[in-house]
């Protein structure tokens, strides 16, 4: 069986000073090696709950728990350990004058010596494919790069859990399919837990599970299918559906595709079209 690495239970919360309440009795766990997806219309709740759960506040009510210990103010060190951030703009998260500099920060940070450093820097750029570019300066790098770097600085610190918020967001398709293709990889070579807030469903579409939150609550939580068998819901809730689903929603109008099966990636659309029309 599985572990549990994150749990958050009944959890209430509103900012300091706002009596709005962001988030409404949310509960939800996560497994080691697990990648789930949060996704909701802005201002739903999801960049709070990753504030939350690295201990940049805490809830009104309810319990946290990451890698078996309760956050609270006491232990916020210790949970924080198991997190690693990135966010949305690349440029933000840059400290260092060259990729290597900006790796070995963190880890100066936190007392790590030099030896190891060197060989931490080096293994997390090995990591993202960014090991050729030691001494380059970050801001001369493409957004992909740049946000694989950021993934970098946080690898180095060997966290079991890595939460992605809109970190695609910022960058043209090809830089979003290199963060992709890694957090894949991460969670399959090294079973690392990730939890990827987005608003795009067709990444979110890659996860293991898929939470969908409605202002500040969960509205549904499931595999991909179960989640996009919602259809026109998810548009309510103001989202848009990938591009492959709709496309396929389109051809089954037609007649041109079965009712049974859902596309929610461009290779399955492909797939599909070619057996239906060798079966024709
Ligand atoms: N520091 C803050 N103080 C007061 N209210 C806040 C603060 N940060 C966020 N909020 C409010 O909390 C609610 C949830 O915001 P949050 O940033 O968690 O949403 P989100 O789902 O991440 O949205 P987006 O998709 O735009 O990133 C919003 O109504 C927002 O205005
Ligand atoms: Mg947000």
């Amino acid at each position: 069986m599985a572990q549990e690495i994150i749990s958050l239970d009944s959890i209430t919360f509103h900012y300091p000073g706002s009596d709005q309440e962001v988030l409404k009795n949310v509960s939800f766990s996560i497994e080691e090696g697990e990648w789930v997806a949060i996704v909701g219309h802005n201002g739903s709740g999801k960049s709070t709950l990753a504030k939350l759960m690295n201990g940049l506040y805490f809830p009104d009510q309810g319990d946290i728990t990451i890698g078996g210990i309760r956050l609270e103010k006491d232990t916020v060190w210790d949970t924080r350990k198991h997190i690693g951030m990135v966010f949305q703009n690349p440029d933000n998260q840059f400290v260092g004058t060259t990729v290597q500099d900006d790796v070995a920060f963190g880890l100066e940070n936190h007392g790590v010596p030099h030896e190891e450093m060197v060989k931490r820097v080096h293994s997390a750029l090995k990591q993202v494919k960014m090991d050729d570019f030691l001494n380059q300066e970050p801001h001369h790098l493409s957004g992909g790069q740049k946000q694989r770097v950021a993934m970098a600085s946080v690898l180095a610190l060997r966290p079991d859990i890595i939460i992605l918020d809109e970190a695609t967001s910022m960058l043209d398709p090809t830089g979003r399919q290199e963060v992709i293709s890694l957090v894949r990889k991460l969670k399959e070579d090294q079973a690392m837990t990730v939890l990827s807030i987005t608003h795009d469903l067709e990444e979110a579409a890659k996860a293991d599970r898929i939470i969908v939150m409605n202002q500040g609550e969960i509205f549904k939580s499931g595999t991909p299918q179960e989640i996009f068998e919602l259809g026109d819901e998810l548009v309510r809730l103001g989202l848009d559906l990938p591009f492959p689903l709709k496309m396929s929603n389109a051809f089954k109008a037609k007649g041109i595709l079965r009712e049974s099966q859902q596309q929610l990636t461009e290779e399955e659309l492909v797939n599909e079209l070619w057996i239906s029309h060798f079966n024709k």
